[in-house]
């Protein structure tokens, strides 16, 4: 079997050189990019850099290298076509059948899964236009990433920024590997918590744990392409934040609490991924603790920190809610996963065994999710992502 042949196309705003990047992660896990460019994508960055980094021949117009490559064959071979950056002209053209140059052509004759990632100014963005010809592409089975909030060009700040080319190039990942995903978790919002807690001990020392953050990461993309609102909740992570995910950075367990208990009553389900410290320092020093010659440590003094998973088991939010709970366990797997998911109270707990190498940080995970009408899900080794898919078909079977 050839590379899977991808279409990046390209169309003009400042976000054009971050599609750079985007195209270094297609070439280099294997996929064949041709880059077809608009006109004014040129004036951010040339067809030399697209012609180097793809490998590909470049060109705007139907009438470049006709002999060659016939402007229809792009289309109709590739296995995806991604338009990053998306501008609203591009997205205008798209959606109302438009053919002026190579990459609208494209489009056209594409038979194969299209995501946009749109990058515009906000008002741009919101304009009731563009609104509408973003829903007729999505109506007509095209993936468009909702943009991130952050600093758009200038001064401005809004929603209309690509997000990061490693989080589109998940997307597209998705997409080759599993086509289009359907949208069983539209109008739901899903709250996810990832990383790990960190309790401060003084001004340059915490208590904190190995989570790295992936798992959580994993079901917040999966549920955003599943058509989910999506809200994030990352604890000390460093990861992008995920394309059309609404990310709120907390350090604390005390503030990922307040950040579940303000975000859960909304809530059609709420993941808790997040590896919470159980104890925090009982004291925090203002100062550098220093050592003192010839005296021994003071002891670290703990006190328990509150379990945000058992309390919003108990008391539910929201009617029909979904709660699901991660466990990391290290023997008698299956035994200390139930007695756990009786003693939180969730719906589904995700049991899996931890090891020094098993699990954190990796990019796979192995897991039996335990439902608390007595069923048990295995889920074999495999990407983060797969896990995560699985937990999402449980929820969307308990929500509907
Ligand atoms: N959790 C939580 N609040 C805490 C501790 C854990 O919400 N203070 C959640 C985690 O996000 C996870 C689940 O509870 O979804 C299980 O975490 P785990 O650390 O395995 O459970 P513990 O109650 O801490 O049990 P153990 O005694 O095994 O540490």
């Amino acid at each position: 079997m050839g590379k899977p042949k991808v279409v990046l196309g390209v169309s003009g705003g400042i976000a054009a050189y971050k599609a750079c990047e985007l195209l270094r992660r297609l070439t280099e896990s294997g996929h064949d990019v041709r880059v077809v460019p608009t006109v004014s994508a040129l004036q951010f960055v040339g067809a030399a850099t697209w012609s180097a980094l793809s490998g590909n021949p470049v060109s705007t117009e139907v009438w470049d290298d006709v002999h060659e490559v016939p402007h229809v064959r792009i289309g109709q071979q590739a296995d995806l076509v991604v338009v990053a950056p998306a501008t609203a002209d591009t997205l205008a053209k798209a959606a109302h059948g438009l053919a002026d140059d190579l990459l609208t052509n494209t489009l056209l004759t594409a038979r194969c899964p299209v995501v946009f990632a749109p990058a515009m100014h906000t008002e741009m963005w919101e304009h009731p236009a563009t609104r509408e010809n973003v829903a007729t592409l999505r109506r007509r089975g095209a993936v468009v990433i909702e943009p991130a909030v952050g600093r758009l060009t200038g001064v401005d700040t809004g929603k209309g920024r690509l997000p990061e080319p490693a989080e589109i190039f998940e997307v597209c990942r998705r997409v080759l590997a599993r086509g289009v995903p359907e949208p069983d978790l539209a109008g739901r919002h899903v709250v996810v918590s990832a990383g790990g807690t960190r309790e401060p001990l003084d001004p340059v020392r915490f208590l904190g744990n190995r989570s790295s953050g992936k798992q959580g990461y994993a079901l917040a993309r999966t549920a955003a392409a599943r058509g989910a609102r999506v809200t994030l909740i990352a604890a000390n992570t460093g990861l992008p934040d995920p394309a059309g995910v609404d990310v709120v950075q907390v350090g604390t367990a005390v503030q990922l609490r307040e950040a579940v208990l303000k975000a859960a009553p909304d809530a059609d389900a709420v993941v808790m991924a997040a590896a919470v410290a159980d104890f925090r320092p009982a004291a925090y020093a203002q100062g550098k603790i220093k050592k003192r010659d010839g005296q021994e440590p003071d002891p670290i003094v703990l006190v328990r920190n509150p379990d945000i998973l058992a309390e919003i088991s108990a008391d539910r939010l929201r009617p029909g809610q979904v709660i699901v709970g991660f466990a990391a366990e290290t023997d008698d797997v299956l035994a200390n996963g139930r007695t756990k998911l009786k003693r939180k109270g969730c719906d589904l707990l995700v049991v899996n065994e931890v090891g020094e190498r098993k699990t954190f940080g990796s990019e796979e995970n192995e897991a039996v999710i335990l439902g608390a009408d007595g069923s048990e899900t295995p889920v074999p080794p495999g990407l983060k992502e797969a896990l995560a898919e699985k937990v999402w078909d449980l929820v969307v079977t308990r929500l509907s």
